[in-house]
């Protein structure tokens, strides 16, 4: 049951905005999580999936069946939106029975499936209650409920935990990880909170002014993302505007460093990215990559410590991240440094 998107192009009528040219397929079971900046086309993409949006170019297969001509209810997919949008009409059976009830399934199994669902995402007291007697995890709980009761054939998530508070929030994604994987639902997570995409997705697509920048697993999209764009956007880090001085080694005005420089010609600017807690405090006065300067601010997060390391000649200070702050100089091993070319 894979999800799958060949060269779709959109614009919303009258406007530029839309989607250009995106391919990107969904294995079946698998978690895809979507990240990218607002505006950049996360919700454009799980409307068309869905149905709430027409006509695009390209196709979208479903299952190996093309979905452009179906009715959204004849698409056997399943919706969570971030705010809840639960019938409020109907009492939380009702809601979760919902989907059902259109397929023509009976009432007394369309109470036993909800019953079933409910107990599933930690709900199986409250079928009788009205939806606004609920909380918003509660909501969206129940939300999720109804997504899958259907048995969809996809599962698509947009921004589901972003209006919840932190606690809730680490306690739902683990809940939606685990039901994601005992129904199998082949998935796309919209969300832009990227600690929620590496942790929840097997593959993780970014996105940007409607185009797609990289798709890859968690780690391959923190340790090797494609071009800056990607790095900006996951994870933080120091992008350092550099140029190729030798085989193996970069200028960047303030210090020489040795980073692997490929095939890169001598002159080639190049952007070195260096994650913060790849940054060693306070090194031997011998290593590698050793920059002298002065620690300029701190931050202690609890199990580590974030602080601006300044450096001579150097305006924006270098941003690290340890179990101790350096005082006197850092270093960074050239495995730690990768070159983006863009
Ligand atoms: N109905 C619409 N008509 C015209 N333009 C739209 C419409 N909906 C969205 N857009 C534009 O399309 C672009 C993509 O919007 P979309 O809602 O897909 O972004 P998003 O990635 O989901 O952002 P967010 O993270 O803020 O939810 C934006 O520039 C937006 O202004
Ligand atoms: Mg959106």
């Amino acid at each position: 049951m894979s999800l799958k998107l060949d060269q779709v192009g959109y614009r919303y009528p009258g406007t530029s905005h839309g989607l250009t040219d995106f391919t990107l397929e969904v294995q079946t079971g698998e978690l895809l999580a979507v990240v990218g900046p607002s505006g950049s086309g996360k919700s454009t993409l799980l409307k068309l999936v869905s149905g709430l949006a027409s006509g695009y170019s390209g196709t979208i297969l479903l299952h190996g069946e093309d979905i452009s001509s179906k009715p959204v209810h004849k698409r056997d997919i399943g919706v969570v939106f971030q705010s809840y949008a639960l019938f409020p009409h109907l009492d939380v059976a009702g809601n979760v029975g919902y989907g059902l009830k259109l397929r023509g399934v009976p009432a007394a199994e369309r109470a036993r499936k909800a019953k079933e669902l409910l107990e599933l995402v930690g709900m199986g007291d409250a079928a009788a209650k009205s939806v606004d007697q609920l909380s918003g995890g509660q909501q969206q709980r129940v939300a999720l409920a109804r997504a899958l009761a259907i048995g969809p054939k996809a599962l698509l998530l947009d921004e589901p935990l972003s209006a919840l508070d932190a606690g809730i929030r680490a306690h739902l994604r683990d809940q939606i990880r685990s039901l994601q994987r005992r129904f199998g639902a082949t998935t796309l997570l919209v969300t832009h909170d990227q600690e929620e995409a590496l942790t929840m997705a097997d593959r993780v697509a970014v996105m940007k002014d409607g185009v797609l920048l990289q798709v890859g697993s968690p780690e391959t999209i923190y340790a090797e993302p494609a071009n800056r764009a990607v790095a900006e956007f996951i994870g933080l880090s120091n992008i350092l505007e550099a140029k190729v001085r030798g085989q193996d080694e970069i200028d960047l005005g303030w210090t020489i460093l040795h980073a692997p420089t490929g095939n890169r010609l001598i002159g080639a600017t190049v952007q070195a990215l260096i994650r913060p807690e790849h940054i060693q405090a306070d090194p031997e006065t011998s290593a590698i990559n050793r920059v002298a300067g002065h620690l300029a601010a701190r931050r202690y997060l609890g199990p580590v410590v974030r602080y601006d390391f300044s450096v001579p000649d150097k305006a924006e200070p270098i941003l690290a991240e340890g179990l101790r702050e350096a005082r006197e100089s850092i270093a960074i091993s050239p495995d730690h440094i990768r070159l983006l070319d863009s």
